[in-house]
């Protein structure tokens, strides 16, 4: 009896396909504008929820507690991605959307804004891993900071 090996096929099949993934444009990756709108929401919104307990616990709302201090972190730092920004994509400028058209008129001072963000959270992430409250505020800080710097210019008032 032939002992039970694997199927060949399947990892040289996964290896293609992950070749296709990583291929695919980013608007690919979404059913149409306003799926990549609603994600790019979701995204933003959960962020929001995340920094708004690190806040609280900063502010002496909540009490600190260091692990759940650096789960929330870990997730804005997940949020704050370059998936969620992907989400911006060629013409969801239109629709349900409070995204500016400068967005895409100016995608260089775009990114900047987006990498100045993802820096503040890194920094917040390392704040975080030492336990220090008085760092993890100021460095929390700068985060909302950037998170307003990049909706005045390029977020719709409501
Ligand atoms: C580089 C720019 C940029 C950065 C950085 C950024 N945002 Fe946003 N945010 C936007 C834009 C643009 C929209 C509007 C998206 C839309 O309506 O399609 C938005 C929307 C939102 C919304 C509304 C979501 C909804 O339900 O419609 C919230 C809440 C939000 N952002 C929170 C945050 C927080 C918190 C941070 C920082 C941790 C952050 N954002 C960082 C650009 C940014």
């Amino acid at each position: 009896m032939p002992l039970p090996t694997m199927n060949p096929l399947r990892p040289s099949l996964a290896v293609a396909m992950l070749a296709l993934l990583t291929a695919l444009p980013a608007a690919a990756q979404y059913r149409n504008a306003d799926a990549a709108i609603k994600y790019r929401q979701s995204a933003m919104s959960l962020q929001n929820n995340h920094l708004g307990r690190i806040f609280a616990m900063v502010n002496g709302q909540a009490p600190f507690d260091a692990k759940v201090m650096n789960e929330n972190i870990e997730i804005v730092s997940l949020l704050n991605s370059r998936v969620q920004f992907a989400a911006f994509i060629e013409g969801s400028d239109k629709g349900n959307t409070r995204a500016k058209p400068e967005i895409w008129a100016e995608k260089d001072k775009f990114s900047a804004a987006v990498a100045k963000s993802q820096d503040d959270v890194n920094k917040l992430v390392a704040a975080g891993k030492t336990g220090n409250l008085d760092q993890i505020k100021a460095a929390a800080g700068a985060v909302g900071q950037s998170c307003k710097a990049c909706h005045d210019a390029y977020q719709k008032p409501q």
